[in-house]
């Protein structure tokens, strides 16, 4: 059985994000989404609501599971026994630290494998942050998120 780890800040997790899991989910017989515990990062939901977030998200895909993590995403790799990582890929801004990162879980643990897979071309400008500016200022979230989180978002934001 191949387990694919999926992870990210997910800080709200969006389409973007939604469209890798979902084919990914269809190429491996297990994705575990792994969110990062990133005290560092000052993630704008906690740690508990972002996986809410994401299990609301993937409740229909029976093969995707949602877990967090800390520390390096090698060890939780090593220590849960998984060995493929899959990673969107939006534009070629995002490859050198993409890259840069395969290398490094690869260097920590051999037996590692990255695998890229490009983002749909409908959400090539789409990432997290992008979210949070749009829904800052009330806009329209239909489309970037998915919607049973978009209240959720509006509703950290106080609309
Ligand atoms: O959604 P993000 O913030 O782009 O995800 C980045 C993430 C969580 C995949 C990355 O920061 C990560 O793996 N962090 C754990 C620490 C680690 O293992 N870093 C890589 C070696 S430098």
């Amino acid at each position: 059985m191949q387990t694919a780890v999926y992870p990210g800040s997910f800080d709200p997790c969006t389409n973007g994000h939604l469209d890798i899991i979902r084919r990914a989910s269809k190429l491996f017989d297990k994705v575990v989404v792994a969110v990062l515990i990133n005290e560092k990062k000052n993630p704008l939901f906690t740690l508990e609501e972002r996986v809410a977030m994401l299990k609301e998200a993937t409740k229909a895909l029976p093969n995707v599971e949602v877990c967090s993590f800390s520390g390096l995403l090698a060890a939780f790799m090593r220590d849960n026994g998984y060995k493929v990582i899959v990673k969107g890929l939006r534009a070629v801004s995002d490859y050198e630290y993409e890259f840069q990162m395969a290398l490094t879980n690869n260097a920590l643990f051999d037996e590692i494998e990255t695998v890229f897979m490009p983002c749909s071309a409908e959400f090539m400008f789409l990432s997290s942050s992008i979210v949070k500016e749009v829904a800052k200022y009330n806009g329209e979230l239909h489309g970037l998120v998915p919607p049973e989180i978009e209240p959720i978002i509006k509703r950290r934001f106080g609309y």
